[in-house]
């Protein structure tokens, strides 16, 4: 099989479909260039200025920008950049902080947690330490919000070391200063996972957790716009609280669980994180932000139920069940209509988790390519439409989805 015949067509792919699931983007052609460069011929085990080999003039300079770059755009002292994901960096955090069968309290995977905020049995997080959750309200006027009191009750019966406060699903604006305040009272870590909403932190469409959490790992490469990849930044808070955590957490993440860092992902991220500081990203940002809520908007006037009845951010839940088709087969039948999204569960789903009753959207990689107000309507009418096709039909919408992003061209070489 040819590998660079199959990815000129998922490059034709990703030009020719509307890409909104929400933990997905479109980087920079500088980007790209950057991690497919020869920068991944080096090994440079260690932090600039020590490391384990020779030859690092160029590489140390290159890792020491991107720390400073995210030190600057997220102001926090310390930065380690070398996560090669956003489940490795949580994991480090973890390594750094806790030993085997200490508590970790994050929210429930199927409420919109993620793997690594402590899913019991089947993940690290959930296996070598003891993991409790907290769950979102299911209460009539709050359902999908944090139940602040409820978390508060869990934090002080189970005496978690960190509270993790993060989300893959939440479509609203966390409040930082509620989980500060019950991690303070409890004596725990806060780690803020801000992988979903990075770009939005950075461009100030979402209050920052740096005031408030003493840890903040994210992922780089969703509404960041940046490579795979990840940081994990220590506040002042965290400073404050233990001025040591700056050095456990590079040394979980070397030598605790990495060897050599990919220095072609870093470089990456250095010249994410400095295009993040323009005022193009902060419009950019805001403009995900508006295009959602105008999605959302949309979405209801069609018909459609979403989770807390909108967004703040970038990202949708739509609870499907008064159309009478589950997640699944929702986000396949899309897919045929050249709308890519992901089932998802909704809070309290009824359904199994392979088949669950809903699906998350988002609006990050349009908005790249231009993507405005007056098409969220448009898209929230081609969807409606999709649900109601035959497969001759949603032949003929993915034909005009592909004329109408002919109009939004994006650069992919
Ligand atoms: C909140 C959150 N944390 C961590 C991760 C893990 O990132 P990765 O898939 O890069 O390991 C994700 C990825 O979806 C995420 O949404």
């Amino acid at each position: 099989m040819d590998v660079s015949s199959l990815i000129e067509k998922e490059k034709q792919r990703q030009r020719d479909t509307l890409m909104m699931i929400p933990s997905e983007n479109y980087t920079y052609p500088e980007v790209r260039k950057a991690v497919g460069s020869i920068l991944m011929h080096k090994y440079a085990e260690g932090y600039p200025g020590k490391r384990y080999y020779q030859g690092m003039e160029f590489v140390d300079q290159i890792e020491s920008e991107a720390r400073k770059q995210a030190k600057i755009l997220f102001k926090t002292p310390h930065a380690n950049v070398q996560p090669y994901s956003g489940s490795p960096a949580n994991s480090a955090v973890y390594f750094a902080l806790l030993e085997p069968k200490d508590t970790i309290l994050g929210l429930t995977l199927s409420h919109g947690g993620h793997l690594t905020h402590g899913h019991p049995k089947i993940t690290f997080s959930g296996r070598y330490f003891n993991t409790v959750h907290y769950q979102l309200s299911l209460e009539s006027k709050n359902t999908g919000y944090f139940d602040f009191k409820e978390i508060l009750k869990i934090a002080k019966k189970e005496k978690p070391k960190i509270i993790v406060a993060g989300t893959t699903a939440f479509p609203r604006i966390i409040n930082w200063k509620e989980f500060a305040k019950i991690a303070d009272e409890v004596g725990a870590y806060l780690m803020a996972d801000i992988s979903h909403i990075a770009g939005l932190v950075a461009g100030g469409s979402h209050p920052s957790p740096v005031p408030y959490a003493d840890i903040v790992t994210t992922t780089t490469h969703k509404t960041l716009r940046g490579p795979r990849g990840a940081l994990i930044m220590v506040t002042e808070k965290g400073m404050k609280k233990d001025p040591q955590l700056g050095d456990k957490i590079d040394k979980a993440v070397f030598p605790g669980l990495q060897g050599g860092p990919h220095l072609h992902t870093i470089a990456g991220i250095a010249i994410a994180l400095q295009k993040a500081q323009s005022d193009d990203f902060k419009a950019y940002a805001q403009q995900v932000v508006k295009n959602a809520s105008a999605l959302a908007k949309e979405l209801i006037n069609n018909g459609f139920n979403l989770v807390t009845d909108g967004t703040d951010n970038h990202l949708i839940v739509v609870d499907l069940r008064n159309f009478n088709i589950d997640g699944k087969r929702a986000a396949e039948k899309l897919e045929k209509a050249g709308i890519v999204v992901n089932a998802n569960t909704i809070p309290n789903d009824p359904n199994p988790p392979f088949k669950p009753s809903g699906i998350r959207l988002g609006t990050p990689a349009l908005t790249v390519r231009g993507m405005r107000e007056q098409e969220m309507k448009i898209i929230a009418d081609i969807m409606l439409k999709s649900l109601d096709s035959d497969q001759d039909q949603l032949t003929i919408i993915a034909d005009n989805v592909k004329k109408l992003l002919a109009d939004y061209p994006i650069d992919l070489e």
